[in-house]
């Protein structure tokens, strides 16, 4: 397959793709020294390990060890052979290449390509119909009683299905595609039961185009002009048409999202318009159905900033839910606007404006926690005790699972504000309740409690130079045991785990025995998914940023353990030294004499 481009052209084409700039496409890059740094597209994190190297064309992940060239990374983004790679960003940087001869891709490209060419024509027909025919004339009224300017209509290339059984099937059939090419995209269906021909699915709706990111038509949505039902038809799946992968408007928002850092989500095609129509521009839908991890990370290439601004109403707060749960999975920051008077945006906006929209956006944006506690005091009375307690108890669940210590801290105070409890109780109550299974960590109180013994450093302070040998030999002992389990496993056995009195080192240590014990892929990238304290993934990044040499390796390891066990002597003997001091203080003849023989053992 690669012999199939020649050299020279590839050549020109990684030439002409400057890695910082494609992957800038695709996830949001932020200059850090001579690198760019981001989220990682291949695993789920909340702080950056993904870096870019402009200097030297490569990208690579210290959290998930994903790496390589221009061409690796679209390979890996986009699921894509190398060739195919190859192709897409010479077709970017405007080279031409001569064409591949694989007939089953070929036939596939063909079939891809006219099934583009068809959903353009289609919604070029309907587009007609809508501005020139006179059965248009009531679908004109709706969407001007609607309040869509002709411009709108046009840059949303809104169009009308007539209410006839075939006009689409007719058009398209003169213009040489057959029914059955038809009937695959989901414009036309067969007649049931044995009798032959074929009839047009959408009629007498009002059609909006959907597109992909380039802008392209995939599917398209139809509504009806009164209240029967369905309300809506879409698309069904089709080659092009992948719903769960799609968002609504995106490829009109995603540059206004870019520039706001921040994406609205509504529920549908019309409030994403009627926001565009007034200068509202990130907004996107997720075309009526529970939004999806590929959705999520679509949205993750333009901005992290998410307000979700869904109807108020059970299926509403449903939807809600379950897409303010993924979104934070992939490291989004998110907020839930309830719109006042349990209208939606277009409803909205229509009423009160864009500004006043936009108003309530940035005043009643609320996280999960805030927006459970108005919905659990709607159910229980606040007036009394048990019902304070009853709303605490669905509030907590939301203020247990947020990983940043601040904003914790935060939801717990207004939480306690509200309910008019102190912020103590609170606290105690969020303590007391089990985390979600997801961010379980079973040794947790081990390691608090380790660290409360064995934690005797000055914070800040100078470390004296046998403790400066020690958390050298920690740090290497742990960048090796997170290369090579098998390296932890002779580590446990000589020293323990819990070797380090560095509460983050604790953590890595302890997790990895976890991974091992419940037998989970030994990988920095399981880690980043388990670990739920921000300065420990800050330190597992750095150690895993530190490379020892493979020769010695074996050498450094003993030199290391030994390190560690001498220095643990040294602190015993220490102490030793200072209990006898006591005895003699204390004349407990006895005593000394029993500390001195196992002062004496231990050189
Ligand atoms: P209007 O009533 O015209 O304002 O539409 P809307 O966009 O406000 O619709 P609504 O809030 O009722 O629904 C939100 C989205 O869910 C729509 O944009 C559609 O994508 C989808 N949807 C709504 N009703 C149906 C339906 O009957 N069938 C299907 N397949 N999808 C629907
Ligand atoms: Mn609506």
């Amino acid at each position: 397959m690669k012999g199939l481009i020649p050299e020279e052209v590839i050549d020109e084409v990684r030439a002409s793709s400057d890695i910082v700039n494609v992957v800038s496409d695709y996830v949001r890059l932020r200059k850090q020294g001579t690198n760019y740094v981001g989220l990682c597209p291949f695993h789920n994190e909340k702080t950056p390990s993904f870096m870019v190297s402009g200097d030297k064309q490569i990208f690579r992940c210290f959290g998930c060890g994903e790496g390589g060239n221009v061409f690796s990374f679209i390979m890996k983004f986009d699921k894509l052979s190398f060739p195919e790679a190859v192709r897409l960003l010479a077709n970017r940087a405007g080279i031409t290449i001569p064409e591949e001869d694989d007939p089953a891709k070929n036939a596939r490209m063909k079939e891809v390509n006219e099934a583009f060419e068809i959903n353009e024509l289609v919604k070029d027909f309907y587009q007609y119909i809508l501005i020139n025919h006179q059965v248009a004339g009531e679908a004109r009224s709706y969407l001007k009683k609607r309040g869509l300017t002709g411009e709108t209509i046009d840059k949303f290339q809104i169009g009308f299905a007539p209410p006839s059984w075939d006009s689409l099937l007719k058009f398209l059939n003169k213009k040489g595609f057959a029914p059955e090419k038809l009937e695959k995209l989901g414009l036309v269906l067969a007649r049931s039961k044995g009798k032959p021909g074929f009839y047009d699915r959408f009629r007498n709706r009002v059609m909006f185009p959907i597109w992909d990111i380039r802008g392209k038509v995939v599917g398209f949505g139809g509504r009806v002009l009164d209240d029967s039902v369905p309300k809506y038809l879409n698309s069904p799946e089709t080659v092009l048409f992948n719903k769960s992968h799609l968002l609504y408007g995106i490829n009109k928002a995603a540059e206004s999202i870019r520039r706001n850092d921040q994406v609205i989500i509504v529920e549908g095609y019309l409030d994403v318009i009627t926001c565009h129509q007034s200068g509202i521009s990130n907004v996107v839908a997720s075309l009526g159905t529970a939004f999806t991890r590929e959705q999520g990370k679509l949205l993750l290439r333009y901005s992290q900033e998410v307000v979700m601004a869904y109807d108020a109403d059970a299926a509403g707060i449903h939807a809600t839910m379950r897409g303010w749960q993924l979104l934070d999975d992939l490291g989004c920051r998110v907020r839930i606007v309830s719109i006042p008077d349990g209208k939606d945006p277009d409803e909205f906006i229509r009423v009160h404006g864009a500004e006043e929209f936009t108003r309530v956006i940035r005043q009643n944006a609320q996280s999960l926690s805030e927006f459970n506690t108005d919905r659990a005091m709607e159910k229980y009375d606040m007036a009394t005790l048990e019902g304070k307690f009853k709303i605490a108890s669905e509030v907590i669940p939301s203020i247990k699972n947020i990983s940043n210590e601040i904003e914790k801290n935060e939801a717990i105070m207004k939480l306690a504000q509200r309910l008019h409890l102190s912020p103590e109780a609170v606290r105690a109550e969020v303590e007391k309740t089990p985390r979600g299974s997801r961010n379980s960590w079973s040794n947790r109180d081990k390691i608090t409690a380790s660290r409360n013994n064995n934690d005797n450093r000055v914070p800040g302070g100078v470390a004296s130079k046998e403790e400066d040998a020690r958390s050298r030999a920690e740090e290497s002992l742990l960048v090796l045991m997170l290369s090579d389990s098998n390296i932890f496993l002779k580590v446990k056995e000589e020293i323990g785990v819990h070797f380090s009195s560095r509460q983050e080192y604790l953590n890595i240590t302890n997790l990895l025995n976890e991974i091992l014990e419940n037998e989970l892929d030994y990988q920095p990238a399981v880690l980043f998914d388990r670990l739920q304290d921000e300065s420990t993934t800050e330190i597992l990044k750095r150690l895993l940023l530190v490379e020892i040499p493979e020769e010695n390796r074996d050498q450094v390891i003993d030199d290391c353990i030994r390190t560690v066990k001498e220095d643990e002597i040294r602190k015993k003997r220490e102490e030793l030294l200072r209990r006898m001091e006591e005895a003699d203080k204390a004349r407990d003849q006895e005593l000394r004499k029993q500390l001195l023989l196992e002062y004496t053992r231990l050189i």
